[in-house]
């Protein structure tokens, strides 16, 4: 009987573990989620670039990965979804240059005004090898840059047109949350307000700001050209966004599924800049005539003027930029013939 008490237990222990343990089939079948994150609108090229990549992932590799991708910020802004990509928790982040600054000094020369000569010069530094020595200046965060998106040229937008520096005093400019940045609106006698991409709608609607500045796009994918009037071309920065990527997700890859992996960010590369040359142009047509946004030309001159100063700070605070400064120029000097 004393027997037949313990067998009961024992026999149940082995059913459920007959149940839930998992078979060989089934961890064929286990697959691993690759989570993808930014902060731009579902229409973005941003995302149009991703859902591409996703797709290269998901038919040859579909039985071992699964790839979702996160746009709006749902896993966080792009400082958050930064902090959450060293740990691992996600995969791939898409964010701006001015992000990285923290991780990298490196990051920050995009931050500085006037930069690139025209935007040969910017493709042709971005698509050489030396940017490439860039890319993995964060790893001590955890994560490694794998590509880059355009994300255009900036320039300054308000309630007022902005057509030189003198313009700008006394007004309050948010920009991304970077001290390139803030040094640059200072210098131009403007105060700098540093916030997250998803809070600046608000903040001009309420008008907490007076004024921000992007590319054309943000007037209609977030929707700013409903609460600004005028989009000055004062063209002072060309920053790119990168997508950056998990260091213990990409180590844990087999050379085959890397390969795949690899595949599909050039694929997501080529979609985003397809993508962006298109809605660029769309998106002017559609803030001037549907949003009654005003684009106006700026004194380009005087703007370079006043931030000159800015580049030759950085190079003296991080001289360790010295090298990507002088194939800057190279690249400048070969596009400008
Ligand atoms: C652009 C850029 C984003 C960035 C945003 C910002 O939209 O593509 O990566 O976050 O500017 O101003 O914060």
């Amino acid at each position: 009987m004393r027997q037949k008490l313990f067998a009961f237990p024992i026999l149940l222990l082995l059913v459920f573990c007959f149940l839930f343990m998992p078979s060989p089939s089934d961890a064929a079948v286990t697959k691993t989620m690759v989570r993808v994150s930014h902060g731009q609108p579902e229409d973005h090229p941003d995302h149009v670039a991703m859902l591409a990549f996703a797709e290269h992932i998901n038919s040859k590799l579909g039985d071992r990965f699964e790839v979702k991708v996160y746009g709006n910020a749902l896993l966080g802004d792009s400082k958050n979804a930064l902090e959450l990509c060293q740990t691992g928790a996600i995969n791939y982040v898409i964010c701006s240059t001015s992000n990285l600054e923290a991780y990298s000094k490196l990051y920050g020369l995009f931050s500085i005004p006037y930069l690139f000569s025209n935007k040969e010069a910017y493709f042709k530094f971005m698509d050489g090898d030396v940017v490439k020595n860039m890319y993995n200046s964060t790893n001590r965060g955890g994560f490694t840059a794998v590509t880059w998106f355009d994300a255009g040229v900036r320039s300054f937008y308000a309630q007022i047109p902005i057509k030189k520096p003198e313009d700008m005093k006394g007004m309050k400019i948010r920009v991304q949350p970077s001290p390139l940045n803030v040094a640059m609106i200072q210098s131009l006698g403007a105060g700098a307000v540093p916030m997250g991409f998803g809070e600046v709608y608000t903040a001009l609607q309420q008008g907490t700001i007076d004024g921000a500045e992007n590319n054309e796009l943000a007037l209609t994918t977030v929707k700013h050209g409903e609460v600004v009037k005028y989009y000055s071309y004062d063209m002072h920065q060309m920053q790119p966004d990168m997508l950056v990527a998990n260091n213990m997700f990409l180590e844990s890859l087999t050379d085959e599924e890397r390969a795949v992996f690899d595949e599909a960010t050039e694929i997501a590369h080529q979609v985003e800049l397809v993508a962006w040359a298109e809605q660029v142009e769309e998106t002017i047509k559609t803030a001037r005539e549907k949003m009654n946004v005003t684009f106006i030309e700026a004194d380009v001159a005087a703007f370079q003027r006043v931030c000159a100063p800015i580049r030759e700070n950085y190079l003296k605070e991080n001289p360790e930029v010295g090298p990507y400064l002088e194939e800057i120029d190279r690249c400048n000097g070969e596009s400008s013939q």
